[in-house]
């Protein structure tokens, strides 16, 4: 599925992965997990090969946030405890209120003691992700992976839950996979996957100037058609200009060949 393909990332640093459904780029993150073994090549975490790390040690350095909040039947206290078990009240309300997970919380009649139910209907699809975002949070992984983590989410939430990763990739070696450009400009780096394959990286500007797969992926999202301008209002008003040309907003319809 993956060939010929290297990379740094350095630490601190955000990479992010773009390419269109099928490229490989949620393939790239199950192999740094080893939810699947390498037929050949290596991945290093910190000097290491990760196959002479325990499955559980190298697990326990990555926090992952996934398209699809996963949630127990337990409270919310409990629910962002999970990600350290032994992490006290007051540590997991600070990551609460550092993933602005505390201001909804409070307004709940039972706070942090509210049970979430198995169909979920008391909390919203982005009140959840920003949940499992507090739970990273109080899991201070030094690697983070999000996975399309704001593709299942309002666009009501949809600010909310990207200013709860910045705050949680702040200092903290992350790889991004992200439909919308518009969240991954800010990165380092920018790989852009096509068949397994990188076929460009670097960083946004430098990516916009060769004018390559990137800008015609950049192309497509923001200086198509003003069919999808009021699908974000939160962010739809703030302008951008980039390589010459101007476009039209900051907000980013779905690439069209991502449309599943
Ligand atoms: N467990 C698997 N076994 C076989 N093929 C898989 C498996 N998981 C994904 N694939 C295939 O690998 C390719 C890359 O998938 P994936 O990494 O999920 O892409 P992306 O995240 O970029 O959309 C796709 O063609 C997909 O069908
Ligand atoms: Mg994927």
């Amino acid at each position: 599925l993956i060939e010929d393909l290297s990379f740094d990332a350095d630490p601190g640093h955000t990479v992010a992965i773009v390419g269109p459904t099928g490229a490989g780029k949620t393939t790239l993150v199950n192999l740094v997990m080893r939810f699947y073994e390498l037929n050949s090549g290596k991945i290093m975490l910190d000097n290491r090969d990760i196959t002479d790390l325990s499955r559980a040690d190298l697990r326990s350095k990555v926090g992952m946030v996934l398209q699809d909040a996963w949630l127990f039947g337990g409270s919310i206290m409990e629910n962002i405890r999970y990600g350290r078990l032994d992490a006290t009240d007051e540590e997991v309300i600070a990551a609460a209120k550092a993933t602005f997970v505390d201001r909804f919380v409070r307004a709940l009649p039972d706070g942090y003691d509210t049970i979430i139910d198995e169909e979920g209907t008391n909390v919203s699809a982005g009140e959840k992700q920003l949940i499992t975002i507090a739970r990273a949070f109080v899991a201070n992984p030094s690697l983070l992976i999000l996975d399309e983590a704001t593709s299942s989410v309002d666009t009501r939430t949809e600010l909310l839950v990207q200013q709860a990763m910045a705050a949680l990739r702040s200092d903290r070696t992350s790889f991004v996979i992200a439909h919308r450009l518009s969240t991954i400009r800010d990165a380092d780096t920018i790989l852009v996957m096509e068949s397994g394959r990188i076929v460009e990286q670097g960083n946004h500007e430098h990516l916009l100037g060769t004018q390559g797969a990137y800008y015609r992926l950049y192309q497509s999202q923001f200086a198509g058609p003003a069919e999808d301008v009021d699908a974000n209002p939160d962010t739809a008003a703030v302008p951008a200009v980039a390589a010459g040309a101007t476009v039209a907003s900051d907000m980013a319809p779905e690439a069209k060949e991502e449309t599943e």
